[in-house]
């Protein structure tokens, strides 16, 4: 009998990534469409920032005023975190936790960002991660989210050997975090997955380097 591997594997690279990571990193600068989004928010809002990261974004919530829960499943994100919030005096909730299994209740709240996170597994651990979205979100909530398109696996696929784990999931050659399983998906797809969300805003761009296309979206959660 063969026993299926798990896929939500990437959080053992960023551990290491942020282990090093210091405020000079491209990873400390907040994405100015999520803090526009995030200012559009009536203070004191319920952010979950999904896949924190070192908390770029989650302290800058925070310094607006929102209520903001910073998670992560990689223990050196949630130490870098927990250090800067210390050190900016902010009050946030910091949790260890996995994507696929939020330890929140339903409709705990406003606002969800998942900034370069949700696409780290296969489309099992995809499709869990947005129902668990769904779930903490209040109905008539904002989901601000990045995915990976397929024009940036014809990237991946022009720099490095790889193969299709399983349906729109790739692993390829290191170095980087794509030894680790990846979902890559069109706009149908994208919309497909997004059931139980209306998207208002959808767009592909690459962010700093060339090809790193990603897509970006702004929804709603439906009732
Ligand atoms: C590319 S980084 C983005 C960090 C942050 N969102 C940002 O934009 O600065 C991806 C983050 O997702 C986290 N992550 C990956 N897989 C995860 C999982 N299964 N559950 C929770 N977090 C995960 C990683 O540990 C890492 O911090």
């Amino acid at each position: 009998m063969t026993t299926a591997q798990p896929t939500d594997t990437a959080h053992q690279y960023w551990n290491a990534e942020w282990q090093q990571a210091d405020a000079g990193s491209p990873w400390a600068k907040a994405e100015p469409w999520v803090t526009d989004h995030a200012g559009t928010l009536p203070p004191g809002s319920r952010i979950l920032d999904l896949g924190a990261g070192i908390g770029r974004h989650a302290l800058a919530f925070a310094a607006m005023g929102h209520q903001v829960t910073a998670l992560d499943a990689a223990e050196a994100s949630v130490a870098a975190v927990k250090a800067s919030a210390v050190a900016q005096g902010a009050a946030l909730d910091i949790r260890l936790a996995a994507m696929t299994d939020l330890p929140f209740d339903s409709a705990s709240f406003d606002h969800v960002l998942a900034w370069n996170v949700i696409y780290h597994g296969d489309e099992s651990v995809v499709r869990r991660t947005l129902a668990e979205v769904h779930r903490v979100l209040r109905p008539g909530g904002t989901f601000m989210a990045t995915m990976l398109s397929n024009r940036r696996l014809a990237v991946e696929r022009a720099k490095a050997p790889g193969h299709e784990i399983s349906r729109h999931t790739w692993v390829f050659e290191g170095p980087g975090d794509k030894v680790h399983p990846h979902h890559f998906c069109n706009a149908a797809d994208l919309v497909a997955l997004l059931h139980g969300f209306e998207p208002f805003t959808l767009y592909d761009r690459p962010h700093d380097k060339p090809g790193s296309w990603h897509w970006h979206f702004l929804a709603e959660r439906l009732a």
